[in-house]
């Protein structure tokens, strides 16, 4: 696959089926996951697959909570706004958001594979969310769909950290949980606010000196999927 299909093309696809993830596409997942950059080249990390049921079974309901904290916590204004308009273009893509979101909280235990990913020493997160991203576009070359999620770190890391066997006081950060699997949605180019209005030249604010209205990948018109 051109890395540019890719780079367009890769975004959060949560719905997914059963299937098991085979292991040469799962260790070339992480083969191209260990070809990023980290401060120093010190490679602090770890990557922890996730697929035993048991676990599943332990980390899903830790998962729903986590989840529904954030639509009655730092979500619900949004949340409130896009049901106060919900015809605007703005509230719709929040519900598929929300939706998509909700669909991968309620199925946790049916998504085949979880990579949990851990750094150590390293407040910015620079030293592993490339290795992350890497992981997500080598699993689109593969046709796995992933999620990157957050929220069982911010709601439950100790007790997830626990379950997962983490050595304690070693300095070891969960950085993210990411799902993968087979997409029963269509992959597509993700809709976002073009570059040329958040990017700026030489000062804060000037213009950057080009539009964008339209995506540059060439092929981005005949690959509108709806992701999930
Ligand atoms: C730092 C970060 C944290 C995220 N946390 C979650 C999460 O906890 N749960 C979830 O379902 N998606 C999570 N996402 C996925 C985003 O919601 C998704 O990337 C965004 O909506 C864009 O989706 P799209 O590429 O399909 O347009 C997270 C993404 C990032 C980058």
């Amino acid at each position: 696959m051109d890395i540019r299909e890719a780079l367009y093309t890769t975004r959060a696809m949560r719905r997914v089926t059963a299937e098991p993830i085979p292991d040469d596409v799962q260790a070339r997942i992480l083969d191209a996951a260990v070809r990023a950059p980290s401060g120093g080249n010190t490679q602090g990390w770890r990557f922890l697959l996730v697929d035993d049921p048991d676990l599943k079974a332990q980390l899903g309901p830790m998962y729903r909570e986590a989840l529904a904290g954030l639509w009655t916590g730092p979500y619900a204004p949004r949340l409130a706004a896009a049901e106060a308009a919900p015809e605007t273009p703005e509230a719709r893509q929040f519900f598929r958001v929300r939706d998509s979101s909700q669909w991968l909280a309620d199925n946790f235990e049916q998504v085949p594979l979880f990579l949990f990913a851990f750094v150590q020493n390293d407040p910015t997160g620079g030293s592993i969310f490339p290795a992350v991203w890497s992981a997500q576009l080598a699993a689109r070359t593969e046709g796995v769909g992933s999620s990157l999620t957050s929220v069982l770190g911010l709601a439950h890391r100790d007790a997830v950290m626990r379950v997962l066997g983490v050595p304690e006081n070693k300095g070891w950060q969960m950085a993210c949980c990411v799902s993968f699997g087979y997409p029963t949605g269509r992959w597509g180019v993700a809709p976002r606010v073009p570059a040329h209005k958040v990017a700026y030249r030489n000062k804060w604010g000037a213009p950057v000196g080009f539009e964008i209205p339209e995506p540059l990948w060439p092929d981005a018109k005949s690959s509108e999927g709806d992701g999930t």
